[in-house]
């Protein structure tokens, strides 16, 4: 799956909830922010973008990268606890769970998944939940399913609505 078709699937569930709701979510969330390449994509569709990048080079290059666009928060921190943060917020919220080691610079720290579901799923929100690279992480499949009702996997994305 190119990154490209990632915007493609992160646009088709915003799209999906202004269908089914007729509200447009006006949060992403994103962890693991590496280079910003989503978040570059995504501060064009959504009125505000929050990345946390546990890696503090990447987190520097990314918030210098981002520190004139009003709309666009780059956090410094593991997103295992940061994401505690920003799961109240007072909106439909749709979140691409993406941080984990990925080699080289990335950071290695431990995976934040079943953390950050647990947090969103405590804050009991309206939300559309995106974790990328299902083939790495398909051994949280159960315990996923026994947080949240809605859990489908399209294109290596484990897709969740709330
Ligand atoms: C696959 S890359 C993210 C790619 C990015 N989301 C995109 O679509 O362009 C994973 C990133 O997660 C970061 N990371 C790893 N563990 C993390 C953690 N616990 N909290 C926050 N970031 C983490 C890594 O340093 C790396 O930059």
């Amino acid at each position: 799956m190119t990154h490209l078709d990632k915007q493609k699937l992160i646009k088709k569930y915003r799209d999906l909830v202004f269908k089914t709701t007729g509200s447009i979510p006006k949060y992403f969330v994103e962890t693991g922010t590496y280079k910003g390449e989503m978040v570059k994509a995504q501060m064009k569709i959504f009125d505000v973008v929050i990345s946390i990048e546990a890696d503090e080079k990447l987190f520097q290059e990314s918030w210098d990268k981002f520190k004139n666009h009003k709309n666009v928060f780059i956090y410094h921190g593991n997103s295992a606890n940061e994401i505690l943060y920003f799961v109240t917020l007072s909106d439909w919220i749709v979140y691409w769970l993406d941080a984990h080691y990925c080699g080289g610079e990335t950071a290695d720290i431990g995976l934040p998944l079943m953390s950050e579901l647990t947090f969103i799923k405590n804050a009991n929100k309206h939300a559309v939940i995106l974790i990328d690279d299902y083939d790495c992480f398909s051994g949280h499949l159960d315990a996923i399913k026994l947080m949240f009702s809605d859990v489908k996997i399209e294109d290596n994305v484990i897709c969740i609505t709330t």
